[in-house]
């Protein structure tokens, strides 16, 4: 019998300290009024001495509590940043010592767009019936990669994280993920970096930036459409990587979407990269917008440039 996944519990944890645009505007030269017109963003969450492993774990354990799985039946752990806080052990295996569990647990490092790879790998893990239920966590910590001199890019990040919880179902049931989509372009390699290990800030070409995540993530949304043979029409909420405000109402008119139906968050945490997809999702469920048999589509783009898409529908 074949298989496929379902989303069973999703959650997310933000560090307590907010700094408002206000409050950045004491020490970098910048204004809220430049931020918010911009972005769309009002403020972010710093860590104050919890490390990545940290907040992923947070946030997978409640992930797990939510989804109402028996904790020792999570057979693998996938965490997707690019601020792990040692190079190696991966951050997934210290997130399942702190579960007290023993199962699989990697990292996978595809910028902004991690979380999307993320659900990639597990899910066709389930299909394969090589795993049952799987935990796919983003997190990222940008404060403490960012230069907080650079105004280009200081004022975009934030730090959190995401996790959802995927199980195994049976092919004819009426929800699960119908298809993944991965892509990543090498030759825009440089136009999105952080510099060296052991340098802080980074590198953006946010004119480059802005014009590819509008064209990749629309057209992801595209592709996995067509893959389905299903209509736009059909999908009842896009939950786009929260990267800017700007970004997402241009993907929503690039694919002719009302941005009624797009979730929207990142005005509370900024760019917090691979954790802003479950971010998002988690910011729609408590506000009680998914219903059962919902359509959403999930997309992201960052640095490789990578990007994707995750057609489902909800149970
Ligand atoms: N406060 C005040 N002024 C600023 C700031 C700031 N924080 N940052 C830059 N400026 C100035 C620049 O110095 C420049 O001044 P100049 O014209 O005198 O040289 C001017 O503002 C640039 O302004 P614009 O050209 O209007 O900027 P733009 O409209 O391109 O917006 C932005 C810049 C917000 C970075 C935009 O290009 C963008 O969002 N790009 C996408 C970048 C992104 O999202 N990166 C995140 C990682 S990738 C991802 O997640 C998809």
């Amino acid at each position: 019998m074949l298989k496929k996944s379902y989303i069973s519990g999703v959650a997310s944890y933000l560090p307590s300290k907010v700094i408002t645009n206000d409050d950045l505007a004491k020490f970098v030269d910048t204004s809220d009024e430049w931020i918010f017109q911009r972005t769309g963003i009002k403020q972010r969450h710093i860590s104050e001495g919890e490390s990545c492993a940290d907040l992923a774990y947070k946030s997978a354990k409640m992930a797990i509590d939510n989804s109402g799985i028996d904790i020792n039946d999570i057979d693998g752990i996938v965490v997707a940043t690019a601020t792990t806080d040692v190079r190696f052990p991966a951050v997934a295996t210290y997130v399942a010592g702190r579960l007290g569990i023993d199962c699989y647990a990697y990292d996978i490092s595809a910028a902004c767009a991690g979380f999307i790879f993320g659900l990639n790998v597990a899910d066709n893990a389930i299909k394969l019936g090589q795993s049952k239920n799987v935990v796919v966590v983003g997190v990222d910590l940008f404060s403490k990669l960012v230069d907080w001199k650079d105004r280009n890019t200081c004022v975009l990040f934030g730090d959190g994280s995401g996790a959802v919880v995927l199980s195994s179902c049976e092919e004819e049931d009426d929800y699960g993920i119908f298809s993944t989509h991965i892509y990543s372009s090498g030759k825009n390699a440089d136009l999105l970096k952080s510099y060296e290990i052991g340098k802080i800030g980074l590198h953006m070409n946010g004119k480059a930036v802005y014009k590819f995540a509008v064209k990749s993530m629309g057209d992801s949304i595209i592709d996995a459409l067509k893959y389905n043979n299903m209509d736009k029409k059909q999908v009842d909420w896009v939950v786009p990587h929260q990267a800017n405000l700007r970004i997402i109402e241009s993907v929503a008119n690039y694919i002719d979407f009302d941005m009624d139906k797009v979730i929207v968050s990142l005005q509370n945490h900024a760019n917090t990269s691979a954790a802003t997809i479950p971010l998002a999702m988690d910011s729609a469920i408590r506000d009680n917008k998914f219903k059962s048999g919902d359509i959403l589509a999930l997309t992201a783009m960052g640095s490789g440039f990578s990007w994707g898409s995750c057609l489902l529908k909800w149970k």
